[in-house]
């Protein structure tokens, strides 16, 4: 049964108010509908709300709109943005705000009650983000950087987007996320797996560890290497189905091997971050890897390329592994040894070392590049629905 609603219409402009309250009219699954001009009132109010919905206009520019919607979304994730404006630009600042929906102005009544229903449909506790993306590290070759990565990249993405995001360890036999973040998991991801089967959502849940005060969640290793071969490529299909109903990011780091369950994870992964290093060897390797890939007929833009140890003076250039490899280079992650080892040895990010050092900022550049071009794959969507 759908739990009823209360919708909150924040927006300065009176008659937009009123437009939306008679567009609800007579909506069971809406129990009252508040109207409000004055936004951090509206905040004060939700904070007391069950289940609430928000529609917000954001046509007046605000500085503090930013904080108001960071507050909000930690209430509920149920957000429509509205605009008289519907360029490019403000529904990528309405999604990056944290919107689900973004509708332009004036709202049409069947799309208002379209974005309303499917909400209310979405019990409070189980969301499902529909844009949610599953990033996974990978290299078909060891010691490449692929966990250096993968919490690296988890980190910024929570610390950039305030979102919630999953950080999970599938390197099923050599894991090494609890090392190196200092760890002392409870549950660990084999002991999530093989509950998921069970639909134990409560379990699934658990398994998590929250990195201290971050929105990144973490299923770490197992330390039972020998459980390991006894996973199953369903359970990671229903780990996959799991995951994109509670994060909307999620990133994986995985072993250099490919057999069913590693293939598994890639096919079902949204993106590839596949890592490769300047040199010959690594490259030759990058190549025949990305072959399989082309033979398994992704996406166009599922895999991108991600140089990592990177120098200004190596005598291979970018654009010769480009040549080489047949596709653009999506990101170069620099070589730092001195700030990744530091970082390894006292188990914490590299953020949390330094967070001016190169390494810490080109990981905050890498993690608002990969949240863009997510939140632009999704305008590109909008913009063919609108
Ligand atoms: N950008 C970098 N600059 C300098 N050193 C790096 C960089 N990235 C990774 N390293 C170093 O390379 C080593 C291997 O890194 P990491 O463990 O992340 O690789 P991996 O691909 O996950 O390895 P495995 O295949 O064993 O899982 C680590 O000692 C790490 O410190
Ligand atoms: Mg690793």
């Amino acid at each position: 049964m759908q739990s009823r609603s209360v919708l909150f219409v924040l927006d300065k402009n009176e008659h937009s108010c009123e437009i939306i309250r008679s567009f609800t009219e007579g909506l069971e699954f809406i129990s009252e509908v508040k109207l409000y001009s004055d936004y951090q009132k509206a905040y004060e109010d939700l904070k007391q709300a069950e289940n609430p919905i928000v529609i917000m206009d954001i046509t007046e520019e605000a500085p503090e709109l930013g904080n108001i919607v960071d507050n909000i979304k930690l209430i509920t994730s149920k957000i429509i943005i509205t605009s008289l404006d519907y360029s490019t630009n403000t529904i990528i600042k309405a999604l990056r705000l944290g919107a689900k929906e973004f509708l332009p102005k004036p709202v049409l009544k069947e799309d208002l009650i379209r974005v309303l229903t499917m909400f209310a449909s979405i019990s409070a506790d189980d969301e499902d983000y529909s844009q949610s993306k599953i990033i996974t590290v990978y290299s078909n070759k060891g010691g490449i950087g692929k966990t250096t990565i993968a919490i690296n990249l988890a980190m910024e993405l929570a610390r950039v987007t305030k979102d919630k995001v999953a950080l999970i360890d599938l390197n099923l036999q050599l894991g090494d996320i609890s090392t190196f973040l200092n760890l002392n998991p409870p549950f660990d991801v084999n002991y999530v797996l093989q509950r998921l089967i069970d639909k134990d959502d409560e379990i699934f849940v658990k398994g998590f560890e929250k990195y201290k005060d971050t929105s990144l969640h973490i299923l770490s290793d197992s330390s039972y290497i020998e459980q390991a071969g006894s996973v199953t490529v369903q359970q990671i299909s229903a780990l996959f189905r799991k995951l994109k109903k509670v994060f909307p990011y999620v990133v994986i780091d995985m072993s250099s091997s490919i057999g069913p369950v590693s293939l598994k994870i890639l096919d079902e992964s949204d993106w590839i971050m596949f890592t490769t290093i300047v040199n010959i060897p690594a490259i030759r390797n990058a190549q025949r890897c990305l072959n399989l890939f082309r033979s398994r007929n992704y996406p166009n833009k599922k895999v991108k390329i991600v140089v990592n140890r990177y120098m200004e003076n190596d005598e291979i250039k970018i654009e010769d592994i480009e040549n080489t490899l047949g596709e653009k280079v999506y990101w170069k992650v620099p070589n730092n040894y001195f700030t990744i080892m530091e970082a390894i040895n006292k188990g914490v990010s590299i953020a949390e070392i330094n967070p001016e050092s190169n390494i810490s900022n080109n990981f905050r550049d890498f993690a608002t590049k990969v949240s863009d071009d997510i939140i632009e794959q999704a305008v590109i969507q909008y913009r063919s629905q609108i």
